[in-house]
């Protein structure tokens, strides 16, 4: 897809979810009764939005009976999507089906009672043969199937604004953490931010993205998966001087306590406001959206110093116990392990589908970064992501929040790494 024809998808797509996301009416069925689907996710920023729109519409072609009732909730990250999910699903009303993580964080609704196993579903649809290994993995628990992955998303990435680094004659893709400090250094020298970040405690969530870009750097690839097996190497020379990477990188942001979503952040890279932005893939999305060309106008790469590796998240999808419409949310799983389904969404959404094959012609769909992410999946090592669910549940993630709220106002990444010490103790392993 070239990029102007994936733009134009996305803003159709859009045109459409705005028109049906709240009418909540319903139509009628093939059996003649009203069919609706509630969806629950946190996808209302600029390309989340169109992606959800784009698979939306995709959905209507295989349903045209069902009415879609979009309730995404604000918030990057799930900030508050998340809490006012278990809000409902603790006072037993819970949506048709709800956007999830591969992953840790999913065990907490497995372990709850809260899923119906779809096991049926995987092999009706033989998911199990189609899916990639990685995620056919993390959708188990128990020896059971509890969701179905839509995406695979690429977290540790550098986006930069390319004009600005050039102004200031700084790389676009810093390859250690020490060239990144340098260049950050360069760009505020002339005026700019540096990077765009917020630190605010409902944003704190992009901080922590930040921290496990460096940690992944710092401890490397092979050693990543036991900070959260066995909370192994917390103390270690390498975290610390990871936390204090963190501490100098925060310094050199304008403003970091300023209230700014992860679109907006990207928004100011993308405008040349602001230099450099750590973060999650979707950015991409967002850079499309607002006509950017990549190469020309931004750059991007492996986090400083992450180059071995692909640190990812999947969403994905469930099938709460007590769905109201359970046949409309089987119809959505459908739509969402199917590949027209999965093309759809994460041909616009930056990501790339989460299937162990994708073909020639399929690629021919995706633009220049998610071909580059397709390569990195199959040649660098995975490693989940800890921000966005998969190698820590959610009570281990709300300690690591709190920790970064202290940090924001301390700046002492000794206290810090004292915190996350702590917290591995008592969660490490719970997985
Ligand atoms: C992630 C999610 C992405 C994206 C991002 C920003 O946790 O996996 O799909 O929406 O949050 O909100």
């Amino acid at each position: 897809m070239s990029i102007s024809r994936r733009a134009v998808l996305a803003t159709a797509g859009t045109a459409l979810l705005s028109g049906c996301a709240s009418s909540g009416t319903n139509v009628t069925g093939p059996n003649g009764t009203p069919s609706s689907l509630e969806v629950f996710s946190w996808w209302t920023e600029g390309g989340e939005h169109a992606a959800l729109a784009s698979l939306v519409s995709e959905f209507h072609v295989h349903n045209p009976h069902i009415d879609f009732i979009n309730r995404a909730v604000a918030g990057g990250a799930g900030a508050n999507a998340k809490a006012e999910l278990a809000r409902r699903l603790a006072a037993g009303d819970p949506p048709d089906t709800f956007q999830g993580q591969a992953g840790a964080m999913l065990d907490d609704y497995v372990d709850a009672g809260q899923l119906e196993d779809l096991g049926f579903l995987y092999q009706q649809q033989g998911w199990d043969r189609t899916l990639s290994g990685t995620l056919l993995q993390l959708t188990q628990r128990k020896g059971r199937q509890w969701s179905v992955p839509l995406d695979i998303h690429h977290i540790n990435v550098i986006w930069a604004n390319r004009h600005v680094c050039e102004r200031a004659g700084v790389p676009t893709a810093p390859a250690s953490v020490d060239d990144f400090v340098a260049a950050l250094h360069k760009v505020a020298a002339t005026g700019k931010n540096p990077l765009a970040i917020s630190a605010t405690p409902n944003e704190i969530w992009q901080v922590k993205h930040l921290m496990e870009c460096l940690l992944l750097a710092g401890v490397g690839a092979a050693a990543w998966p036991a900070l959260w097996r066995t909370g192994a190497n917390w103390a270690s020379p390498q975290v610390t001087q990871a936390l204090e990477q963190l501490r100098t990188i925060l310094a050199l942001a304008v403003n970091p306590t300023a209230e700014v979503s992860w679109n907006q952040a990207s928004a100011m890279v993308g405008r040349g406001d602001a230099a450099y932005q750590i973060m999650g893939d979707w950015t991409e999305a967002s850079f499309v959206l607002s006509g950017l060309s990549p190469h020309l106008d931004y750059g991007w790469a492996p986090a400083p110093g992450t180059g071995e590796a692909f640190l990812f998240a999947s969403d994905c999808f469930t099938l709460p116990k007590g769905a109201k419409d359970r046949d409309a949310a089987i119809a959505w799983l459908v739509e969402c392990g199917s590949q027209a389904g999965q093309d759809s969404f994460t041909a616009v959404k930056g990501a790339i589908p989460p299937r162990a094959v994708i073909g020639e012609s399929e690629r021919g769909l995706f633009d220049v970064y998610s071909n580059w992410s397709m390569v990195e999946w199959t040649t660098k090592q995975v490693v989940g992501s800890l921000t966005h669910g998969v190698v820590a549940r959610a009570a281990w993630n709300n300690a690591i929040d709190a920790a970064l709220n202290q940090f924001v106002t301390t700046r002492d990444p000794a206290r810090l790494q004292t915190a996350l010490e702590a917290a591995a103790k008592q969660y490490a392993g719970a997985i």
